[in-house]
């Protein structure tokens, strides 16, 4: 029962687009997944409900210390997909604590590396006291083209010391055409590219929860 958290302060870096995909994706592999919403944009709460049918089971909460009663709820599913609030003081910490992996997608440009400075000292801070755990990553989220990474861009991250995923995802039409409609990329659309990606994500996600993840610097 992984609880991965897709976590980020700067809007519009794909939390909710990776959140909800990768969600869907566990789900159709027969996961019993849960999608959790913690940002009071509710984007993901909007994305779930524009679908009657959405088969995927959904909480959404609205306080940090709601929280405390994920780990338990958690219990009782395969995998747990938490959608991070962008600002809402406090909740950030509180994912963290509950999470078992992190996630952070960010857009290729050194400003928005830079920006995700604050929540890597808070994610490095709580590995500090638990064994190194949560683990963490960054992803690529929204390249122009799935081309070697600018120098510039490769640097900034390896600042960090964290792992960067191989897979990224690119700019597509199909992620904001089927979150319109509550759907993903794996429903109905021809997305090939797209589900090529989050599978990919999805499976270097998964050698980073099993411990067998190789950080090549
Ligand atoms: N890979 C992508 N290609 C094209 N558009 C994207 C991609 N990822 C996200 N978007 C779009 O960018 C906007 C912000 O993404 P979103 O997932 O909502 O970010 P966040 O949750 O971090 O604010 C949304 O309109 C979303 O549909
Ligand atoms: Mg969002």
């Amino acid at each position: 029962m992984p609880i991965i958290s897709i976590l980020n302060p700067k809007g519009g870096c794909g939390k909710t687009t990776l959140s909800t995909n990768l969600a869907r994706y566990y789900h159709d592999k027969e996961f019993k997944t849960l999608l959790v919403d913690t940002d009071p944009q509710g984007s993901s709460s909007d994305w779930h409900a524009a679908r009657e049918d959405n088969p995927l089971p959904f909480i959404a909460y609205n306080k940090p210390d709601n929280l405390k009663a994920l780990p338990g709820i958690a219990a009782a599913y395969d995998m747990v997909v938490i959608d991070g609030a962008a600002k809402l003081e406090g909740m950030m910490s509180a994912v963290i604590k509950v999470s078992d992996v992190i996630l952070i997608p960010v857009q290729p440009s050194p400003y928005d590396i830079w920006a995700t400075a604050d929540l890597v000292d808070l994610i490095k801070a709580r590995q500090n006291v638990t064994e190194g755990l949560p683990k963490a990553a960054f992803v690529v989220s929204r390249a122009v083209k799935r081309t070697l990474l600018e120098r510039e861009v490769v640097d900034a991250l390896t600042e960090y010391d964290l792992p960067v995923f191989e897979s990224c995802t690119t700019q597509r039409q199909v992620y904001p055409r089927s979150a319109a409609q509550g759907l993903s990329v794996f429903d109905g659309l021809t997305a090939v590219q797209a589900r090529t990606e989050i599978r990919s994500i999805a499976e270097e996600l998964k050698s980073l929860y099993e411990g067998e993840y190789r950080h090549v610097a």
